[in-house]
């Protein structure tokens, strides 16, 4: 008798558990449906400057209360406390870099990256290759405090054929987030970290 009680209790606390969990996704997605996939996609995998949100790859970090700051404040927003810092075009600034320094950099990437690379343009590469470290570490595996993605992991934000490899480094990016752009609540917010967080 006791024991059928237990298993009567364990079981409602399992559904009211499941119940709380099934509302909360409820609304994660219907926030993200709203507000989010019309950049991120419906099947939250993103396009070309707008990251896959579905994989494993996070330029900011992908544990909860990374993806919550995110969120909360967005990427180059207009938040006072948006995230900040981005990549500048190196053909315009004080490096001056010219296509022929940006193709040695290619290579330099390929050889990070563990590929086949011209020796001689490597050697040429690290010369530039000191204005890169301080944002993607020396080799070359990014750094999620600022959001420089890595460069050898065959995954590109911006796309990875030449050209456009070539263009991040020459013209520099700054992918804009607006987040829940101070729309969402708190609930809704920390819903959807949790939700992207754990798939
Ligand atoms: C106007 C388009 C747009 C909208 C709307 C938008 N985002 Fe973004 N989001 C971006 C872009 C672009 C980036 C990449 C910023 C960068 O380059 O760092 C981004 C980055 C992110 C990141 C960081 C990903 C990582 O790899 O660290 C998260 C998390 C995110 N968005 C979640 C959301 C959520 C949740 C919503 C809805 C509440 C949303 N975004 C709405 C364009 C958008
Ligand atoms: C001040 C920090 C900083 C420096 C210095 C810097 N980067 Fe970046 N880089 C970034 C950030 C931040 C992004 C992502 C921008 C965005 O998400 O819009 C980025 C993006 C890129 C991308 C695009 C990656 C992709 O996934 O599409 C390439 C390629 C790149 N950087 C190469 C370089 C090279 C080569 C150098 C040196 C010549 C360099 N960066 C120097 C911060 C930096």
């Amino acid at each position: 008798m006791r024991c059928a009680f237990l298993v009567r209790l364990l079981l409602c606390a399992g559904i009211a558990l499941i119940g709380k969990v099934h509302a909360q996704e409820t609304l994660a997605i219907r926030a993200y449906q709203a507000n989010c996939a019309s950049c991120h996609g419906a099947d939250r995998r993103g396009k070309i400057g707008v990251p896959n949100l579905a994989d494993k790859i996070w330029l900011w970090g992908g544990d909860t209360a990374s993806i919550e700051t995110t969120i909360r404040h967005g990427i180059r927003s207009s938040d006072p406390a948006t995230r900040q810092g981005a990549m500048p075009g190196f053909k315009h600034n004080d490096a001056e870099l010219t296509d022929e320094n940006i193709a040695d950099l290619l290579v330099k990437l390929r050889q990070l990256a563990g590929r086949q690379a011209d020796a001689k343009a490597v050697e040429r590469a690290d010369e530039n290759w000191v204005w890169c470290v301080d944002c993607h570490g020396k080799e070359g595996k990014g750094m999620q405090s600022i959001g420089a993605p890595d460069l050898i992991d065959g995954e590109w934000l911006y796309g990875g054929d030449k050209q456009s490899i070539a263009e991040s480094i020459g013209e520099g990016r700054k992918g804009v987030c607006p987040g829940g752009n101070g729309k969402l609540d708190d609930a809704a917010i920390k819903s959807l970290a949790q939700w992207l967080a754990e798939k």
